[in-house]
This record gives structure tokens, C-alpha cells and sequence, in this order.
């Protein structure tokens, strides 16, 4: 088998076989396939596509360029997936929830992608708390708190790790094939039995259009089906921040007031329903509706809480940060109210702007190896529908100094529309797929 073969099928529009997938993803992962040949595979499957057997075969393949996790626990082994959102903190309120309520989650996830946020950038901002644990260590804070957050190590899909910077570099993120096989190599590798998936549509999402956001959904759904594990998603609405708050300490500190009681709102609600569909599809609820009920009770009586606490222990983050997270986490030195220019309705949002915005103040990454800056950000972003007075706050921003801080307010406001009537909010939950 060989490299040029394979392209010039695929160039010529035919699926290469399971067999030349799996070859293929094998020399990505050991460096038997240059950076040149990559970069060709990846545009032609963006440009003909990979068909429905060529997406299973290749997701495959990847998942098993590297070790897959084995788990034999006496519960479920869940996980949920984001496709990327801005104040999306779901999977830190989720995760210990799951686990209060039986689920074992393994969570493997990733850092701020593009204008999006990432959930090891934002549990990084605890002080001391450990994203990259052996595989031993991992293991033993799953057996004994149920939860842990980590970073997937260097053998867990070493064929989408090179892929994916290659894609990043070439223009082909965009493809859902590709997309499908990136993000489920790495969750079928951590050795998952159920997955919820939330794939984001509007403004903030990486698909744009709801019809996007579905076929992504769909390919998700039937691919990790295929390859055995129980799979449905949600379809959820990105055309305002999930949280009021984007930035790394900022959505920590919005998910501890979720999963200390003090705030119920979109992020709470989301995070029923995820977990909800979650234990439902394990078995450890009848439905989504009794599951959903589970994960609110867990987060009001404090069982989350205590769970997310002992997960950031073990991983070396203070004992008592659930008690006292206000006093650990990082405030920016400048913090400036953007106050509406005139009176009207919160009517529509850029939400890709809003996510660049706390990239450019420092929340996230302009070129691969730049260090995050965990405090600055966006607080108190009004929600779509709120009306407010000239000058009452639209959001609060959070900066290093005066100058990155006007920067961000003047791009707030072209990104953020006023009006005299009344909006139509889009549904949170659009639709489920599976
Ligand atoms: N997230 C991934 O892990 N891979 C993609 O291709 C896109 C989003």
C-alpha cells in the first residue's frame, strides 16, 4: 500500500477501503505519511467527501492509531461532547453531576479552539489543578471520585493530534467527515459505553446554519452508534453566550454559582437535559425527563458540588475551592462596565465576535503556543430580550489594561444590537437527533 494510491482515488472522487483508511491513519500517527500527503488527503475529503462508510472506517482507524481505554468498573462509562461555544461551561457543572448520580466520566477534553473556549484552558485557571495526569493517576481518581478532566495524553489518537494541526494550517477544518473522525476518535478511545452529543447552531457555533448543525449531528450519531456506543445529540441555540460570563476564571466561577445553587439560568437547564439524555441512554434513568430531574437534585442538594470539589483536589487544586473559589481565582486588574449607548432591546448578537474578543484580551490563543491569561474575559453579558436604559450595563469587561479593555468595549458594541420591538429569543434546545 502507498500514499499516493490512496489520494488518487480519493482525488478522483472513489472511497479508499477500510484496509488503505486504516494504513493511511497509521502513517499519520508514526510519520510513514509527510505533512504534504496529509494536507492532500484532508482537501480531498473536504473537497469529494468520504461517503458514510468512508467516515466510519476513517473515525476507526484513528481511534485505533493509538491505545484505547478499557474500563471495568461496576457503572457506566459516559461522556458529553460540545462542539464549541462561547460561555459554554457545561462540562464543568456536567461531569461531577453525572458521576453524583452513578455515571463513572472519563472526561478527555481539549483547549479553546478558534473563537471558542476550552474546558482545560478554563479548570487551568484554578490554581495548582492538573490537566495532563498519567494514565494510573486517571484511573485512580475515576475509581474514587467518578469524574476526572484531563488532557488527552500523546497515544490516545496520535492520528487525529497530526491530522488536526495539519487541517488547522490548510483550510480544512470545515468538513464533516473529517470533523465526525476528529472528534470521535478521541472520545471512542477513551473507552466510552454512552455519549451525549451537543452540537451548537447560530452565531457562535462552527456550524452556522441549523441545517449544518443537524447533518454534522446525524454523522456524529451514526458513526459512534456504529461503532458501538449509545450516542444521541441535542441541537442547541449559540446566538448568545450559553453562560452570562466568557473567560477562563469568569465561566469557572458562573459554574460554581450553578453548582452551588445560587444561579439557576441557561447553563443549569442545558446541563439537565445533557445529563438527563445521558442516564437515560445508560439505563440509569427511565427517561430523559426522570434523568434531567436527577442531575437538577444532584446540583440542589450539593452532591455535584462535592463531587466537582474532590475532583479538584485530586487533580491539585485546592481542598476547599468550592467553599472559597472567589478567593482563589485570578481577577483582572481592569474591570470596566460597557454601558448601552441608548435605550432598546438586547436583540441579536455576533457571538463569534464576542469569542474573539476575550481571544484578543488574552483569554485564548492568536498563534499555537501562546499563554493564556485566565482573568480577563466578559461578565455579565445581558441576555437576547433584556430591555435596558441608555446607559445601564450590557456586560462587564475584564482586561489587563485600560487600552485592551476600550479596545474590547468598542467591539462589543458593534457586535451587539439594540432595538426598539422585542426580539424572538431562539429556543435553547432545538432539536434531538437519536
Ligand atoms: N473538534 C475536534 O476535536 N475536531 C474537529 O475537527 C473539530 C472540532
Amino acid at each position: 500500500m502507498d500514499a499516493r494510491t490512496i489520494l488518487t482515488k480519493l482525488r478522483d472522487g472513489e472511497t479508499p477501503t477500510r484496509d488503505e483508511l486504516q494504513w493511511f491513519a497509521r502513517g499519520l500517527a508514526d510519520g510513514g505519511v509527510s505533512a504534504a500527503q496529509a494536507g492532500a488527503f484532508a482537501m480531498a475529503a473536504v473537497l469529494n467527501g468520504l461517503g458514510e462508510e468512508g467516515r466510519l472506517a476513517l473515525t476507526l482507524a484513528m481511534r485505533d492509531s493509538g491505545r484505547v481505554l478499557k474500563w471495568a468498573l461496576d457503572r457506566p462509562v459516559l461522556d458529553k461532547h460540545s462542539t464549541g461555544g462561547v460561555g459554554d461551561c457545561v462540562s464543568l457543572v456536567l461531569a461531577p453531576a453525572l458521576a453524583a448520580c452513578g455515571a463513572a466520566v472519563p472526561m478527555i477534553s481539549g483547549r479553546g479552539l478558534g473563537h471558542t473556549g476550552g474546558t482545560l484552558d478554563k479548570l487551568e485557571s484554578i490554581p495548582g489543578f492538573q490537566t495532563g495526569l498519567d494514565e494510573s493517576r486517571f484511573r485512580d481518581i475515576i475509581g474514587s471520585v467518578g469524574c476526572a478532566i484531563v488532557s488527552a495524553s500523546a497515544d490516545i489518537a496520535p492520528a487525529d493530534k497530526r491530522l488536526y494541526a495539519i487541517r488547522d494550517v490548510t483550510g480544512t477544518v470545515e468538513s464533516i467527515d473529517l470533523i465526525t473522525a476528529s472528534i470521535l476518535s478521541k472520545k471512542l478511545a477513551a473507552g466510552l459505553e454512552g455519549l451525549v452529543l451537543d452540537v451548537k447552531s447560530g452565531s457562535g457555533a462552527f456550524m452556522g446554519t441549523e441545517e449544518s448543525a443537524r447533518a454534522l449531528a446525524r454523522s456524529l450519531v451514526e458513526v459512534a452508534r456504529a461503532a458501538g456506543c449509545r450516542t444521541s445529540a441535542l441541537i442547541t441555540d449559540m446566538n448568545q453566550p450559553l453562560a452570562p460570563e466568557a473567560g477562563n476564571a469568569l465561566e469557572v466561577a458562573a459554574s460554581l454559582r450553578v453548582l452551588t445553587g445560587q444561579v439557576r439560568g441557561p447553563l443549569h437547564d442545558l446541563t439537565a437535559v445533557l445529563g438527563g439524555l445521558a442516564l437515560a441512554e445508560a439505563g440509569l434513568a427511565p427517561d430523559i425527563e426522570t434523568g434531567a430531574g436527577a442531575i437538577a437534585d444532584s446540583i440542589a442538594d450539593g452532591r455535584a458540588a462535592e463531587v466537582f470539589g474532590r475532583m479538584v483536589a485530586a487533580q491539585g487544586g485546592p481542598v476547599r475551592f468550592v467553599e472559597d473559589y472567589a478567593r482563589f481565582l485570578p481577577e483582572a486588574n481592569v474591570i470596566r462596565e460597557i454601558a448601552a449607548d441608548r435605550a432598546g432591546y438586547v436583540s441579536a448578537m455576533d457571538v463569534h465576535e464576542l469569542g474573539l474578543i476575550v481571544v484578543r484580551l488574552g483569554g485564548g490563543r492568536q498563534v499555537e503556543g501562546d499563554k493564556v491569561n485566565p482573568s480577563v474575559g466578559l461578565s455579565d453579558i445581558a441576555p437576547l430580550g433584556t430591555w435596558v436604559e441608555k446607559g445601564q450595563p450590557l456586560a462587564r469587561v475584564h482586561a489587563v489594561r485600560e487600552t485592551a479593555a476600550a479596545e474590547a468595549i468598542a467591539t462589543f458594541r458593534r457586535a451587539v444590537s439594540l432595538s426598539d420591538t422585542a426580539p424572538v429569543v431562539p429556543d435553547l434546545i432545538r432539536k434531538r437527533i437519536g
